[in-house]
């Protein structure tokens, strides 16, 4: 959820740290804060808002010194304010900390620990500096201090703490948190994501299972969670793909759904034998069950029907947090195919390891192929669609459908043909996203006026309803329902007034007849019907045409135009899209 960033080298820390923290906003923006050492000086500053806001009042990145430690805060535990964004300090103010992740028995050590200190935050990484504190009072020395706070910490963890008694390093830890650490030519710096890093830095060494890192100007060593010194190999990055339309002014989101096109035609690309044994696993296994959130949980809905419908293989898809109470049935002879952008999002992660435990074959599609979820998968397929920075996915989405396209037809040994359908298909989404811009803009006005929006659909459209609603919701605040056409009478009927948008999905293929009574029964009382379709009908107050596809491929040109609606209706409404209230592009909590 939250970002770190350390450095420590000849540039002055503060402003290196500052330059990473921007990119790193996009996992969490509701508090920033830097801390700095200068000799044995240790300063920091911090406050609640957006990194420029925080900027703006505290001069974060003016403090002085080569070592320091960066943080920009997603709230998890504790309000937003000043005191509660990091770095956190001890009592005494020798320790700063900045961290990720969640203390998950921060309750009972603040007990234990506020007989002899005071907190001043709310927050549950406040007992991190004061652990360390407690054990380095000890011990005098910073590693054997670390090695044994974090012996008491439940839960996943990354973080980064300097104490002004080691004033030539800095130290990085990390347990089920992303924590990459890399040598650059002016010095050596830690980070959540390999996003942050310098664009020629093309390797990275991976924190896991409570490792320590002392990064130090010149190099970085390494120890086990018990302080043992260890070797650690360095891990080729994924460098992600630059944006490829670079009109700095333009959102992320906008962006990002015009570069769909390249995401297909990135991810086209599967390493073919893995593509063919983990066809052959889902093939042989007893169970096949996805896993997944969000959006990614919207692309899991589509493997499901191109499995069934082209594989001829029947799967399950199973929310992240929810996975754990289907552990029973997950066995040896299981796969679970986890669907991430991020490859960090904890319910997800938590279900994949409930997978290991009862030795499940884990299949991921994911973005980052560092993430912890790539490590914990048998197979991996890469998304390769470059960053994505808003937090509503778009991009990412158009790419894990297309593996699963790619996928599925591995299962029916057609993969030749869906590749070169692919191709095709990719001119087709570049057309649907011009065509209906102009629409979607003005379009999106009328909807910013309403509280409640409707999506439908039928069939393998269905997810297409889910995955718009949830785009809609997300960015502009409007209560939207995605459902399949069939329910609207069953209840959300009773909802419809005059004016109010329902969008129906329907493509002219075999749901077409079936959703246009729906459409129908809405129309009749009172909605104004958005049609997505090839064909036009009369029913249609509006009309976003769409081009004529194979039956398993509108998914891929239908969610365009309503990315673009929810895109302009944010606008329509005065949000930013690229960050909306309460939410974070990782998800790495609970
Ligand atoms: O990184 P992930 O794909 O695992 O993230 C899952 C969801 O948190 C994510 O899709 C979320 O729903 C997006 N904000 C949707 O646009």
């Amino acid at each position: 959820m939250c970002g770190l960033i350390g450095y420590n080298g000849s540039e002055q820390a503060a402003g290196f740290i500052f330059t990473g923290l921007k990119k790193l906003k996009y996992r969490g923006h509701d508090s920033a804060g830097l801390a700095t050492l200068d000799g044995d000086r240790l300063q920091y500053k911090k406050d609640a808002g957006k990194l420029e806001e925080v900027e703006r009042r505290q001069h974060i990145s003016q403090l002085p010194g080569h070592i320091g430690i960066g943080h920009v805060r997603w709230a998890t535990h504790g309000i937003v304010n000043r005191t509660n964004a990091h770095p956190q300090l001890d009592q005494c103010s020798n320790i700063a900390v900045v961290h990720n992740g969640i203390v998950e028995n921060a309750f009972e050590l603040r007990r234990r620990l506020e007989t002899a200190h005071s907190f001043v935050s709310t927050t549950d990484t406040e007992v991190i500096p004061f652990l360390i504190a407690q054990y380095y009072n000890r011990k005098g020395n910073m590693l054997a201090a670390i090695s044994n706070a974090i012996e008491e910490l439940h839960g996943p963890f990354a973080f980064l703490a300097i104490c002004r008694y080691t004033k030539d390093k800095f130290f990085a830890c990390a347990r089920e948190m992303p924590l990459l650490l890399s040598c650059i030519p002016t010095g050596c710096i830690a980070s959540s994501d390999a996003n942050s890093l310098p664009d020629d830095c093309n390797q990275a060494y991976v924190l896991d299972n409570g490792e320590i890192a002392e990064v130090t100007a010149q190099n970085l060593i390494f120890y086990d969670r018990a302080g043992n010194p260890i070797e650690k190999q360095p891990e080729t990055l994924m460098r992600q793909i630059g944006a490829i339309y670079t009109n700095s002014t333009e959102h992320y989101m906008m962006r990002e759904i015009r570069e769909q096109p390249y995401a297909i035609e990135q991810s086209i690309g599967q390493n073919v034998v893995d593509m063919q044994d983990a066809a052959r696993a889902i093939k042989e296994a007893q169970n096949v069950i996805f896993t997944a959130c969000g959006t990614s949980r919207h692309a899991a809905l589509m493997g499901r029907y191109l499995f069934s419908r082209v594989g001829k293989r029947m799967s399950e898809v199973i929310i992240g947090s929810e996975f754990k109470y289907f552990s029973e049935v997950i066995s040896w002879n299981s796969v679970v195919i986890a669907i991430s952008q991020s490859g960090e999002t904890a319910d997800v992660l938590d279900g994949v390891r409930t997978a290991r435990a009862r030795n499940a074959k884990v299949i991921s599609i994911v973005n980052h192929s560092t993430s912890q979820l790539a490590r914990l998968s048998n197979f991996v397929f890469p998304l390769k669609c470059g960053t994505e920075n808003a937090v509503a996915a778009t991009k990412s989405y158009m790419a894990q459908i297309t593996v699963l396209a790619l996928l599925s037809h591995y299962l029916s040994g057609h993969q030749h043909d869906i590749i070169q359908k692919i191709k095709a298909l990719v001119p087709l989404v570049e057309l649907v996203y011009e065509t209906n811009l102009k629409h979607a803009e003005s379009l999106a006005r009328n909807i910013a006026k309403h509280n409640v929006c409707y999506f439908i659909a039928r069939g393998s459209n269905f997810h297409i309803a889910m995955e718009a609603a949830l785009k809609m919701k997300e960015v502009s605040y409007i209560h939207s329902e995605g459902m399949p056409a069939g329910e609207l009478k069953h209840g959300t009927l009773a909802l419809i007034e005059k004016g109010t948008p329902v969008v129906a999905i329907c493509p002219d293929d075999y749901t077409f007849n079936d959703t246009l009574y729906n459409i129908e029964e809405a129309k009749i009382r009172g909605a104004f019907i958005i049609g997505v379709s090839d064909k036009y009908h009369s029913v249609f107050d509006e009309w976003f045409k769409i081009p004529k596809v194979e039956e398993i491929l509108y998914p891929f040109v239908a969610i365009v135009p309503l990315q673009e609606l929810a895109y302009f209706t944010a606008l329509a409404r005065g949000v930013n899209p690229d960050s909306p209230r309460n939410l974070a592009k990782s998800v790495t909590v609970r």
